[in-house]
């Protein structure tokens, strides 16, 4: 497994990955109305092209498995994880695990003492496992549909004085 930056061409790999994690992978935990205010089952080229900007903007990293782009995660500069996707294709092989190490690996290079997310339900008990914790719950509305997910925190532990 491989981490490393989102490269030209592969937004396409990305968007597929979303679409996927959250008609497949998060199916479970939110209602057929919820799953497609999330991620409707048909995108206009419009959209595609609006969720392309707003997601290579946020610079992500993406896991690379077996040659294929299996998941992709970020970090931006205040701390925030905004996206946290891996394909269903690859679910539970520690993709996840390998992106969220990197990611708090670099929020400690940055000097950061906290990364927070907007988690969902689906991911929360990964998330709790690498030590975030719920501060808040939300109910963000998208598409008109009320999508809850919660505020979850790690705090960084301070780089050992030398
Ligand atoms: C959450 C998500 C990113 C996890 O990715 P993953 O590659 O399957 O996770 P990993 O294999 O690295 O899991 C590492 C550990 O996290 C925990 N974990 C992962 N998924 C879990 C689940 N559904 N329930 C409970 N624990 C879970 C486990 O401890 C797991 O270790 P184990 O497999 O040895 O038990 C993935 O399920 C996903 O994309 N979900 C849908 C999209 C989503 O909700 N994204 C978050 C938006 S905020």
């Amino acid at each position: 497994m491989r981490i490393r930056a989102c490269r030209d061409g592969e937004e396409a790999a990305l968007l597929a990955i979303f679409r996927a994690a959250v008609r497949t992978t998060a199916a479970d935990d939110y209602s057929a109305e919820q799953i497609d205010a999330w991620s409707p089952a048909r995108w206009t080229q419009a959209q595609r092209e609006r969720w392309i900007e707003r997601v290579c903007a946020l610079r992500p990293f993406v896991a690379e498995l077996d040659g294929a782009v299996a998941g992709y995660a970020d970090l931006q500069d205040d701390g925030l994880i905004d996206h946290f996707y891996v394909s269903p294709d690859f679910a539970r092989r520690g993709v996840g695990a390998a992106l969220m190490s990197h990611l708090l690996a670099l929020a400690r290079a940055r000097g950061l003492s906290a990364v927070h997310a907007h988690v969902s339900r689906t991911a929360q008990p990964f998330f709790a496992r690498f030590g975030f914790e719920i501060v808040a719950q939300r109910k963000p509305v998208v598409r008109g549909v009320e999508v809850p997910n919660a505020e979850m925190r790690a705090v960084l532990a301070a780089p050992e004085a030398v």
